[in-house]
């Protein structure tokens, strides 16, 4: 029945908008919200033994390809903030092609929706031979890193046909997010802060259902890009991942030249700054469009021929997974109106498992 089109026309629009049930079942049980005086609380299984060696960890180190390593990217943040241990990054292939440092003190965490991106694999036995802990992430229960990790966590999304990853993709983030939990552990000084995660987690299926509101806002936006040549895709903090992952989307379905870039490299300026690119941008004829939270619109467009696409805000962890949806629309709505197969693109595999 999960590998049915149903009403949908396409396999990745069908996942685009079962997002507010594939969270759903990421987070099935393991989410604890108490009573009046039980703490709110994250329960991993498959983590539960290995807890106290991560904590213990001299750096964790994600490591994936494509949408899995940007997914880990948009959690980095936040498992920076709650666990207290530095977390580094990981192209797959980079990671071999380098043999870079991986040492028996580091908690190496491998992300694949698949389990079996040949370059991850590949990254996962070099790690298990320095005697890093390896953990993996996954979507595909019986898949290599599901089996011979020593520990980890399903996302349980559901079978993902499209090749471009889409529920995959926020079921991850929403893994890495309860994964930081359960690593931040029990801490006062950052209790409120988790209990803000908890809740925002319960309430996301909720804002990813609202956020899919835009879709017919999303197809009219690609019909004015599809004769576009370019399209770069700027975010910053939690939403550099957004970026990347967006301008990713764009590049693999609709075959249009896109490029996620960190916004702070545009001008090198801080955040309060921000809002001066974007009026620089506008005054250069940049063809703009901002993503803001909803109500901030007045305050961040620059005039009127900026078009302004208003999300629900959620807690800022958490903004990556309603951020990306509706790129993922755009990406997808660009893609058939131009005619091309959005399920399978011209050059792409669902994953990579030969060298
Ligand atoms: C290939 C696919 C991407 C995917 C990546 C990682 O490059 O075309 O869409 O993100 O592999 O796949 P994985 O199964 O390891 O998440």
């Amino acid at each position: 029945e999960q590998i049915n089109k149903g009403n949908y026309e396409h396999y990745m629009q069908k996942e685009i908008h079962e997002q507010p049930e594939s969270l759903t079942t990421t987070m099935r049980g393991r989410l604890i919200r108490g009573g009046s005086c039980k703490a709110k609380t994250v329960l991993l299984g498959g983590l539960k033994d290995h807890l106290k060696t991560i904590r213990r960890s001299r750096r964790i180190v994600f490591v994936g390809c494509g949408t899995s390593y940007n997914a880990a990217l948009a959690a980095r943040p936040i498992l920076e903030e709650l666990s207290g241990v530095p977390v580094t990054m990981e192209i797959a292939s980079d990671l071999v092609d380098r043999q870079g440092p991986i040492y028996r003190e580091d908690t190496a965490v491998f992300v694949s929706q698949s389990g079996e991106t040949a370059d991850t694999l590949l990254a996962f036995e070099y790690a298990l031979e320095n005697g890093a802990l390896c953990v993996g992430i996954t979507n595909t229960v019986s898949s290599a890193i599901a089996r011979h990790t020593h520990c980890g966590v399903h996302i349980n999304a559901g079978a993902e046909i499209g090749v471009a990853s889409t529920k995959a993709y926020t079921s991850q983030i929403v893994v890495m997010a309860m994964l930081a939990l359960a690593i931040g552990g029990d801490a006062i000084s950052s209790q409120a802060r988790r209990e803000a995660i908890i809740d925002g987690l319960f309430d996301l299926p909720n804002r990813v259902r609202e956020v899919l509101k835009l879709d017919h806002e999303m197809k009219d936006l690609a019909k004015l890009l599809m004769a576009e040549q370019s399209l770069l895709v700027f975010g910053r903090g939690y939403n550099y991942a957004t970026a990347l992952e967006g301008a990713l989307k764009v590049k693999e379905v609709a075959l249009m030249h896109s490029e996620g870039m960190l916004a702070g490299e545009m001008k090198h300026v801080a955040y309060s700054k921000q809002q001066s690119v974007i009026q620089q941008l506008h005054a250069r004829k940049g063809r703009l469009i901002v993503m803001c939270s909803k109500g901030d619109a007045a305050s961040v467009s620059p005039g009127e021929s900026c078009r302004v696409i208003e999300v629900p805000q959620v807690e800022d962890c958490l903004q990556p997974v309603v951020n990306i949806v509706p790129l993922q629309l755009l990406a997808y709505h660009l893609t058939v109106l131009k005619g091309y197969n959005v399920d399978q693109p011209r050059n792409l595999a669902k994953s990579v498992t030969t060298q």
